[in-house]
């Protein structure tokens, strides 16, 4: 058997293509297309393998899901029982997390919008940390956490200075001075972590090298004006497991390692938020060409509204339906939104014949895709999760109205 797309959960199997135990043509005598697939499989492999790489460079590592990638609760689940935390920004996740049994001390909530409900759930519940975004949040979650009598233990974001962001709080001498005034006048507080994120889909280990360096050059900072960092946080940013692989993993691990134990100051604990590495490629798009162009314009039955440019996904094109024949015929792609924006690639290499009913395999959308999809009014797909040869339908669209999450 061949693997398709570098992904061990797909491959050709007698002309066919063979998700993880079950073959497409099986899935679609159930389902219509658009479909889309997750590899409940794929998602436990790269959570170990992400695992098995960070615990053995950092004896102090701990991982955090970030949601954000993919909130389905079957997904969130998947990564709950392989033992991670929890990564979010909002009420919604958070609830959802509190739901699948995420121990509060493994989840961590934050981000540049913290209203009062959050909060206050937020200290009620014990949550591990709240992650600060903007200096000034930090005296309304002190008198939330006075309320409740406690100490609440606080990450802050700090920016990465990285060209034209405005994420997270800036280190200058004016800022610091008023960190040190707030710090020192909430007693409810406890300043425990640092975070720095640089970005997602990031192939390049410079960035994550900056990234560190800046969250390093942080709590120099911030211990130069007398505010001790037990904790750094480095955020997500990693690209699809299939994109990048183990043996890069390790020596990326293993940079970001030298740079840390170098460092003058040592940290407890080192931890990250990976959101796109362990869901990325355990998701498929199933679509149909409804339409091909004498100019090898090919249209098919999904868009930017469940397959969105947003996503930055890597994605990866197939016909199916003629799998074993060679992909390297510059051929374009477009969605069925109605306006020629819609378009999902350009002079990407497909097969020579092209026909309307061929089946559209898109890999690498496991992360983001339904994140910032659309209410564009077209139907949304059925999702099914495939382990081994089940597919259990985890959204039908007709029985369950969206999928999103309050
Ligand atoms: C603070 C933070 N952590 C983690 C992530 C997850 O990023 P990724 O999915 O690229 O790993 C994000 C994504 O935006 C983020 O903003």
């Amino acid at each position: 058997m061949k693997k398709i797309s570098g992904n061990p959960y797909l491959n050709k199997k007698e002309g066919e293509l063979l998700i993880d135990g079950i073959l497409l043509n099986e899935i679609l005598k159930t389902y219509a297309t658009p479909l889309i697939i997750f590899l409940e499989n794929r998602v436990r492999n790269n959570i170990n393998t992400f695992n098995k790489v960070f615990k053995s460079v950092f004896n102090n590592f701990q991982c955090f899901y970030s949601f954000k990638a993919n909130f389905l609760p079957e997904i969130c689940n998947i990564i709950q029982s392989e033992g991670l935390g929890a990564e979010l920004i909002g009420l919604p996740e958070l609830k959802l997390a509190l739901k699948l049994q995420f121990p509060p001390d493994k989840i961590i909530v934050g981000g540049p919008y913290l209203p009062q409900e959050l909060i206050e759930k937020c200290v009620q519940e014990k949550i591990k940390e709240i992650v600060v975004y903007n200096i000034n949040d930090l005296i309304k979650i002190n008198a939330m956490a006075e309320r409740y009598q406690m100490v609440q233990d606080i990450c802050l974001r700090v920016n990465t200075q990285k060209y034209g962001t405005k994420l997270g709080i800036y280190l200058n001498q004016i800022n610091v001075n008023k960190l040190k005034v707030i710090i020192n006048e909430c007693e409810n507080l406890r300043i425990t972590t640092l975070l720095s994120h640089y970005s997602t889909q990031m192939n390049n280990f410079d960035l994550f090298i900056k990234n560190a360096e800046n969250v390093m050059d942080s709590t120099k900072i911030l211990f130069d004006a007398g505010i001790n960092i037990e904790n750094i946080n480095l955020g997500g940013g990693f690209p699809e497991a299939v994109i990048m692989p183990e043996n890069q993993l390790k020596e990326l691990a293993s940079k970001i390692h030298f740079l840390v134990s170098n460092f003058e100051i040592s940290f407890k604990n080192i931890y990250f938020e990976p959101g796109r590495y362990l869901v990325g490629d355990a998701g498929l798009l199933i679509a149909k060409i409804i339409k091909v162009t004498d100019d090898r314009w090919i249209f098919l039955n999904i868009g930017n509204h469940i397959c969105p440019k947003f996503s930055k996904s890597s994605m990866r094109f197939y016909n199916a339906t003629r799998i074993e024949e060679p992909h390297k015929f510059k051929t374009s792609i477009a969605g069925i939104i109605p306006t020629d924006q819609d378009v999902l690639a350009k002079d990407y290499f497909f097969t020579h014949d092209l026909k309307e009913g061929d089946m559209v395999v898109i890999t690498n959308a496991g992360a983001y895709n339904l994140t910032f999809s659309n209410r564009f009014p077209y139907i949304l797909p059925n999702i099914i999760l495939v382990t081994d040869t089940n597919a259990k339908n985890i959204f039908n669209p007709s029985v369950n109205h969206d999928f999103s999450i309050n």
